[in-house]
């Protein structure tokens, strides 16, 4: 077993099924997990051109899109952030290579209008670490504070293209986040 090799389409075809199976966001991502933790582990398992960053640019890419889950990859070049956002969904988030800082916070309703935001944890993901996001626990701010490209493979329960989400300053002021474009934080 150990030898066996885990390819993107299997994870695809097992995701599928456990999309089939539980609708429930803490059970998916329980399943889910083990699941990226082995593909992103797995060396070959995502073709090259889908784990480099476009000069300039950081790297997103769409691996599978459907309507009960979609795969995609990004790459965080050094110093890459994303501010405090929610997803509206499930996720789970399998590092490839190096390293991601994620925060992880509870919004509450603040003075003034502005929410106010409770660090709860932040970790440091390496290779092989998977992080799962369930609605609850699933505000989330992200940066990689090495000195090379993370890569890593990001998987939502819906799909993120027009979703309504949000975003937070530090002072927690709140942005509605809506993009056309497919986000794939
Ligand atoms: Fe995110």
């Amino acid at each position: 077993m150990a030898t066996e090799s885990y390819t993107l389409e299997r994870f695809i075809a097992d995701l599928d099924r456990i999309t089939r199976e539980e609708t429930s966001a803490e059970v998916v991502t329980e399943r889910a997990a083990p699941l990226l933790a082995r593909l992103v582990r797995q060396p070959g398992s995502i073709p090259a051109e889908y784990l480099r960053a476009p000069a300039g640019r950081r790297g997103r890419f769409m691996l599978h899109r459907a309507p009960r889950f979609n795969v995609t990859s990004v790459v965080w070049r050094p110093g890459d952030r994303a501010p405090a956002h929610n997803h509206e969904t499930w996720g789970v988030i399998g590092v490839i290579d190096n390293e991601i800082e994620e925060t992880r916070y509870r919004v509450s309703a603040g003075a003034g209008g502005r929410a106010s935001l409770d660090v709860l944890r932040v970790m440091r993901h390496k290779p092989g670490d998977v992080s799962r996001l369930v609605p609850g626990d699933e505000v989330h701010a992200m940066h990689n504070p090495t000195g090379r490209d993370t890569v890593e493979i990001h998987v939502y329960g819906r799909d993120l293209a027009g979703l309504r989400r949000k975003t937070w300053a530090d002072d927690g002021t709140e942005t509605p986040l809506v993009s056309p474009k497919y986000l794939n934080c």
